[in-house]
């Protein structure tokens, strides 16, 4: 491990963290009539990597702010153990001081200088680096100033809304370090699959406004979820086979009653053979569904 990031978990190592840092129940959202999820539950827990995947719009930005407390218009319950300390970020970056200079604008009474210059340095800013003013910094610049923030603000669960989205390569892949070394806990939204598969150790995902919680990283949530198609895939073939053979029997019964009644031995031989027909036809369907089965 990198020198500079020896002082993330600082603060984290040592404490005594809880289990459960965060346990939902029954979360239900709305805007207005437009029901957004229901009845969702969850955890998290100590040093949870937890992705948050699902498509646009289907309430990942809703979720994570219910879990800051940044929007309290639910119902269900959420508890958060009093011993956590929450670090928001999404992409806006207002919570640093564009007058300020990097050092002075990320410094904190629990970290001396030498420690948040290491940090920092981590984070490419290097020497007189710390002294520039936050104002004149490039988009990704700003980001990794806001980490360094945020990691020594003392947090110890990092909430992550796509917050590396707009930065460059070189400012994600740091930041990635970063979250990586972390030991406390963090969920966060994205898109990147690299990224997904590089930190997560759970992944949460909303669909049909329910939120589903796989525990195990995104090789796991994949295996699960082509197991899943695999089971409704043949649930479905097993409903065509039962629906045929519910209509081959119909006709059989049917064709039955047809042979006791006519005389006409022409008529007789050809519903005899068509008897015999859908007779074999029913036998094979039979035997797949054994086989599905
Ligand atoms: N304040 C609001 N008032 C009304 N509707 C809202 C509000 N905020 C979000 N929505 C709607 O709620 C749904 C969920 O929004 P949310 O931002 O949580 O989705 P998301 O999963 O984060 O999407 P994305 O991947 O695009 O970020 C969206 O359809 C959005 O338009
Ligand atoms: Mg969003």
């Amino acid at each position: 491990m990198s020198p500079a990031f020896e002082i993330i978990n600082k603060n984290i190592i040592g404490r005594k963290l809880p289990r459960f840092l965060v346990q939902g129940e029954n979360l239900c959202k709305s805007f207005g009539k437009r029901q957004i999820f229901k009845d969702a539950s969850f955890n998290i827990k100590r040093q949870d990597k937890i992705a948050l995947i699902g498509e646009n719009g289907v309430g990942k930005t809703t979720l994570l702010k219910i879990i800051c407390g940044l929007d309290k218009n639910f119902t269900g319950t959420i508890r958060i153990n009093p011993s956590v300390k929450i670090g928001y970020f999404a992409q806006e970056l207002d919570n640093l001081n564009n007058d300020a200079t990097i050092l002075n604008d990320v410094l904190t009474e629990d970290f001396t200088v030498e420690e948040a210059r290491l940090l920092l340095a981590g984070l490419l800013f290097r020497g007189d680096d710390v002294f520039k003013k936050i104002g004149n910094l490039s988009m990704g610049e700003k980001g990794r100033v806001a980490f360094a923030k945020l990691i020594l603000s003392g947090v110890n669960l990092l909430v992550l809304d796509e917050s590396t989205n707009y930065m460059d390569i070189i400012s994600k892949e740091k930041i990635e370090e970063v979250l990586e070394e972390f030991s406390g806990s963090i969920i966060f939204v994205s898109h990147d699959r690299y990224f997904i598969r590089r930190l997560a150790n759970r992944v949460f995902t909303i669909e049909d406004k329910k939120l589903y919680c796989f525990d195990g990283d995104y090789e796991y949530y994949l295996a699960k979820r082509k197991k899943q198609s695999e089971k409704k895939q043949i649930g479905m073939k097993h409903g065509i086979i039962s629906d045929n053979i519910k209509r081959l029997e119909l006709e059989l019964a049917f064709l039955s009653g047809k042979l006791n009644e006519t005389s006409d031995e022409e008529e007789k031989e050809k519903l005899n053979t068509r008897f015999l027909a859908v007779a074999r036809e029913l036998n094979k369907n039979r035997g797949l569904l054994g086989r599905e089965e």
